[in-house]
């Protein structure tokens, strides 16, 4: 059990009062590239936020190279690593610039988007994510304390169409019903670690960036960066609408990793660490774990960091997505370890407004009265059981997993990052009505603190506490 665990549990107690009342300027520019300023005597290349998103829908590649690959066939063990190897080729030429040729890159001349109001980082506007201890790496001897990882995430200029759909202009006034993504829609979320080499020997040889993130203060709001830090490239998301190779989806997510063992340039470094386009709800991995998955592979040669931290029955996680939860209650006992969550799993709650947390798990009732040795734990709904397999199911991504809420075809980043801000920075200057505050008030814990808290909680749904 963490540390200071208590007193996470009282601020988060105190949190629960609305606090909606932020002072905000209504001038905000939610297109702004970063709050901030690059650090004193900084004069290297900055980062500029691509969102001159097109305004008429762009063609989509007729048979693009990923599609031929299946050459009619549905996606299957056989095909889909090679599925993802062909859309890696096809972002290939920009990838490389952004990542190994900084200087040249120009996101807006490559048609690569961005959202807007997130608070990042002024030299690649990267935005924090989860923070992981030694203990969530043990077989590949992570060594570093609370390691942050660090993302950016572009769209293509087909998603690029959906975002102009749903920001409009100047951001202020979104249209949720309108995110929905074309056919040919590619999202690139790329995550770095502050575990370097000599905390984490995969990292050896690794592309580092450095980054200048905004701090969080215990109230969760942004403050200035503080100091530069160096981060090492170690997983890039790479996610296809593809409702053709797709259909019960609409979706192909696949990752890839960086593997200090392969030969050839950086970029080739980067293997697949696996490929879902569903999340089997017909197999109930908690009863028949040995059963094979029929919409996810796993790349068997990939490097271990990379699988240790697989999500739900082996189904498709990355070692930044947070699909092992850590300190769970399961039918009044403790599990300390778990797969509870897969990047389609988590991807499904993206709806507004929000009202399911990213995994199967709740937060036990805090204060008096209340079980101390719950403190610091969550409560995870038994897996394989229909409460657990809530998560797991094979939506389109215009259904949304709760009633009442609009789907947002799976984009996590506008679902928990840029929407809650929004909300929150609308939200100061219209206060909010009635029904709206009831339907807060009555939300659960762990997910009202998603809507209250927005800047603190890019953690990927496994660290929804304040941290300690
Ligand atoms: C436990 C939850 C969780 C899991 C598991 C997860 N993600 Fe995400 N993902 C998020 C959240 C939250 C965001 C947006 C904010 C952020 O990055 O913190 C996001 C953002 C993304 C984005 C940017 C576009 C978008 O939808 O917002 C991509 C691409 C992505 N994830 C791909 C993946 C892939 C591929 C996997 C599996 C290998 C995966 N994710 C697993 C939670 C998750």
């Amino acid at each position: 059990m963490k540390s200071g665990s208590l007193v996470a549990n009282v601020i988060l107690l105190l949190s629960l009062i609305p606090v909606f009342v932020i002072a905000q300027n209504s001038s905000v520019n939610p297109y702004v590239s970063s709050q901030w300023a690059p650090p004193p005597g900084y004069n290297g290349p900055m980062f500029k936020l691509s969102y001159n998103y097109p305004r008429q829908p762009p063609m989509a590649r007729m048979n693009p190279p990923w599609l031929r690959v299946l050459q009619g066939k549905p996606l299957s063990a056989d095909n889909s690593l090679a599925y993802l190897e062909a859309v890696k080729n096809a972002v290939a030429p920009d990838m490389k610039k952004l990542f190994f040729d900084y200087g040249h890159w120009d996101a807006a001349q490559a048609q690569w988007y961005n959202l807007p109001w997130l608070f990042r980082d002024p030299l690649h506007g990267t935005y924090q994510g989860i923070n992981q201890d030694p203990d969530m790496f043990t077989l590949s001897h992570m060594k570093q304390n609370n390691m942050t990882t660090h993302m950016i995430v572009y769209y293509n200029e087909l998603a690029g169409y959906t975002l102009r759909q749903v920001w409009g202009d100047d951001a202020k006034n979104p249209d949720v019903k309108k995110c929905q993504f074309l056919d040919g829609a590619i999202i690139i979320k790329a995550a770095f670690t502050t575990a370097l080499a000599k905390d984490w020997s995969p990292m050896e040889g690794a592309l580092e960036w450095e980054v200048f993130p905004p701090r969080i203060d215990s109230d969760g709001n942004p403050q200035a960066p503080a100091q530069v830090m160096k981060v090492a490239f170690f997983q890039l998301d790479i996610i296809v609408k593809d409702t053709k190779a797709a259909p019960k989806t609409g979706w192909v997510f696949g990752t890839l990793v960086y593997d200090k063992h392969q030969t050839g340039d950086g970029w080739d470094k980067m293997v697949p660490l696996g490929v879902m386009w569903g999340n089997d709800p017909d197999i109930n991995s908690a009863e028949t774990p040995n059963t094979i998955l029929q919409e996810n592979v796993i790349n068997p040669m990939a490097p271990l960091y990379a699988v240790e931290t697989l999500g739900y029955g082996g189904r498709l996680s990355g070692p930044n997505d947070g699909a092992v939860s850590q300190g769970n209650v399961i039918d009044g006992r403790l599990a300390p370890r778990v797969r509870s969550s897969s990047c389609m799993g988590c991807h499904g709650t993206a709806e507004w407004p929000l009202k399911s947390s990213l995994t199967p798990m709740f937060l036990p009732p805090v204060g008096e009265g209340s079980d101390p040795s719950y403190a610091g734990l969550t409560v995870m709904p038994r897996p394989g059981s229909p409460e657990f397999n809530r998560w797991f199911q094979d939506r389109p991504g215009t259904q949304p997993q709760d009633e009442g809420t609009t789907a947002l075809d799976y984009d996590m980043n506008i679902a928990i990052k840029a929407l809650p801000l929004w909300q929150k920075w609308y939200n100061s200057t219209h206060p909010m009505r009635p029904d709206q505050q009831d339907f807060v008030s009555r939300l659960p814990k762990e997910v009202r603190q998603m809507v209250e808290k927005p800047e603190s909680t890019s953690q990927n749904g496994r660290r929804l506490r304040p941290s300690h």
